[in-house]
C-alpha cells in the first residue's frame, strides 16, 4: 500500500516510538491522526510537522473513550496500534487496577480498533492493520508476565486476523522491537544493559512500520541478528533459553527495568 493521501491512525503518538513512527509516516505523504492522552506533546507534534496532522485525546483505559475513538478518527486506512504501559515486574507486585491498565492499553483497545475499522477497511478494498509488539512477544523473561500475555496476545490476534483477511485486500503486521535507545520505555528507565546487547532506535521502529506498510510483511523483527536468534530459539525451546538468559544476567537487568518502569503502570 502507498502511504500517500492515506489517513493512518496512531496511539501512542506522544512517546519514543510514536513520535518517530508519526514522522516517517509524515514524510511518505500520510496524514497522521495523532492519539495519545498529553495533549501537550500532540500539540507540539502538529506545530512541528504542520498540515496532515490530526489529534485526538484519548484515554486507552477507558471503554467509552476507546469506543468513541474510531468514529472521531473519520476514515482510517490504516491503524498503528502503537501505545503500552511497560509493565515490567513480578505478576504478584501489581494492584489488579494496574493490570487491568496495561490489558486495556496494550490488548484490548488494539483488539476494539482492529474490530471496529476492518469492516469499512475491507469495504474499500484496501487498508493495512500494525501491531506494535515487542520482542518480549516472542520470549518470555523474568518480570515480564504481564508484559509478555499482552505482547504475545497481540501476536496471536494479529496472526489469527491476518488469516481472517486473506482473501481480502487489508493486510496485517506485527511488529517486533527488541531493546530500543535514545527514547522511549526501555530508555526512559535508565537501564545498563551489558556490552555485548544491542539495541536499536525509535527511527528504526518507523522503518519497520512504513516498510511493513509498503510491503505488506506480515512480521518485522527490529533488533540485532544475536538478540532475534535469541527470540527464535526461545519459542522452539523456552524452558532451555529462559535458563540461558539467567545465567546471563536476565534476573538483575529485569529487576533494575522494573524499578525505572514502576512510575508508568
Ligand atoms: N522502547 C522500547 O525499548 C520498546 C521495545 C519493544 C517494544 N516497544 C513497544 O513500542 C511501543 C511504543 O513504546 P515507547 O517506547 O514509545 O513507549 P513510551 O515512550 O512509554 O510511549 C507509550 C505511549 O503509549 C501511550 N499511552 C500509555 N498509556 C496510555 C493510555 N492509558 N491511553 C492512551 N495512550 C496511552 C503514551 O501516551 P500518553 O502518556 O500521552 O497517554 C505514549 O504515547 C509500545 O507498544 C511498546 O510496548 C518498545
Amino acid at each position: 500500500m502507498e502511504l500517500r493521501d492515506q489517513r493512518v491512525l496512531l496511539t501512542g503518538a506522544s512517546g519514543g516510538i510514536g513520535l518517530a513512527i508519526a514522522r516517517a509516516l509524515h514524510a511518505r505523504g500520510a496524514t497522521v491522526i495523532a492519539t495519545a492522552r498529553r495533549e501537550e506533546v500532540l500539540d507540539g507534534l502538529k506545530a512541528d510537522l504542520g498540515d496532515r496532522v490530526e489529534t485526538l485525546v484519548a484515554d486507552l483505559t477507558d471503554a467509552s473513550d476507546v469506543a468513541a475513538l474510531p468514529e472521531r478518527a473519520g476514515r482510517v486506512d490504516v491503524l498503528v496500534a502503537n501505545a503500552a504501559l511497560p509493565a515490567s515486574g513480578a505478576l504478584v507486585d501489581f494492584t489488579p487496577e494496574e493490570i487491568d491498565r496495561a490489558l486495556d492499553v496494550n490488548l484490548r483497545a488494539p483488539l476494539q480498533f482492529a474490530r471496529v475499522l476492518v469492516p469499512a477497511m475491507t469495504e474499500r478494498g484496501a487498508g493495512h492493520l500494525v501491531f506494535i509488539s515487542s520482542l518480549s512477544g516472542k520470549a518470555a523473561s523474568p518480570g515480564s508476565s504481564l508484559y509478555s500475555a499482552t505482547k504475545f496476545g497481540l501476536r496471536g490476534m494479529a496472526l489469527g486476523l491476518s488469516e481472517d483477511l486473506a482473501d481480502t485486500a487489508v493486510g496485517v503486521t506485527t511488529v517486533f522491537p527488541g531493546f530500543i535507545r535514545d527514547a522511549g520505555m526501555f530508555a526512559e528507565s535508565g537501564t545498563e544493559l551489558p556490552s555485548y546487547v544491542g539495541t536499536r532506535t525509535p527511527e528504526d521502529v518507523a522503518d519497520a512500520v512504513v516498510r511493513s506498510i509498503e510491503r505488506g510483511l506480515l512480521e518485522v523483527d527490529v533488533a540485532p541478528l544475536s538478540m532475534r536468534m535469541g527470540a527464535k530459539f526461545a519459542s522452539v525451546a523456552p524452558g532451555l533459553s529462559a535458563k540461558l538468559q539467567r545465567r546471563m544476567g536476565s534476573t538483575e537487568l529485569s529487576a533494575e527495568m522494573a524499578k525505572g518502569q514502576a512510575g508508568k503502570r
